[in-house]
């Protein structure tokens, strides 16, 4: 089995996910949300994200490689009522199954810098976008105070060495290597923006919205 798949469904992500259900709803009303706005929510766990922009009229597509948290984003979505929001098993190093630029807007919060293949989903990302629509990551960087953010760096420091060629997750959101990512599948330095951490705290004591890192960038 593909062990990035394995890792995600041995635990329950929503448990950790069901204490930040008021950030991810604060981030979402930055995204400025419109009914009808096609959007794809790369990684998307329970619907931790995608849920709230449905709520906003959203036409959700969320993608995520856990089979036990895709079912609990669509029990989550049944017992709403939702019609407009879809999920689906997927791994983001393989979105050759998504037609180029079908989204308005690609989110992915705390997702994408856990998919090994970065260069991969950068530029599926981009090629997915349609252009002048927006790409909007949400990423633990080391230096983040955000208690998930030190969880990672205390196992990047103490656990045993990853196998080589292991990128860390925490070096996603690095400024540098975003500029670096998405320059590489086409968009410009001047469409790419990266705000540091929020100063609003979350539930699990850092800071997200923006968790630091994030970085909304325009497709070219
Ligand atoms: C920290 S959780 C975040 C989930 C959700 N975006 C949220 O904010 O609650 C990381 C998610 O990335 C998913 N994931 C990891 N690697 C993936 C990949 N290659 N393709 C798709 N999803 C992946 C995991 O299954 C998990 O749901």
């Amino acid at each position: 089995m593909n062990p990035n798949k394995e890792l995600w469904e041995k635990g329950d992500f929503s448990t950790l996910a069901a204490t930040m259900r008021g950030s991810s709803d604060a981030l979402v009303d930055e995204l400025g949300i419109a009914p009808g706005m096609k959007v794809l929510d790369l990684a998307c766990g329970d619907g931790a994200t995608a849920l709230p922009m449905a709520r906003r009229g959203a036409e959700m597509l969320g993608i995520d490689i856990a089979r036990n948290l895709v079912a609990a984003a669509q029990a989550r979505v049944a017992a709403e009522g939702l019609t407009n929001c879809r999920t689906i098993v997927g791994d983001a190093c393989d979105l050759s199954h998504l037609p180029d630029d079908g989204f308005d807007l690609v989110v992915s919060i705390f997702g994408a810098m856990f998919a090994p293949c970065r260069a991969e989903v950068a530029r599926s990302m981009v090629r997915v976008t349609q252009p002048g629509g927006r790409i909007v990551t949400g990423n633990w960087i080391r230096v983040d105070p955000a208690m998930v953010a030190q969880i990672l760096k205390l196992l990047s420091d103490y656990g045993p060495p990853p196998p080589e060629g292991f990128v860390p997750p925490t070096m996603w959101g690095i400024e540098a290597n975003v500029l670096d990512r998405f320059g590489q599948a086409g968009v410009p330095p001047e469409a790419i923006a990266v705000e540091p951490p929020s100063a609003s705290s979350t539930e699990t004591g850092g800071p997200p919205p923006w968790p630091n890192g994030s970085r909304p960038a325009s497709a070219p």
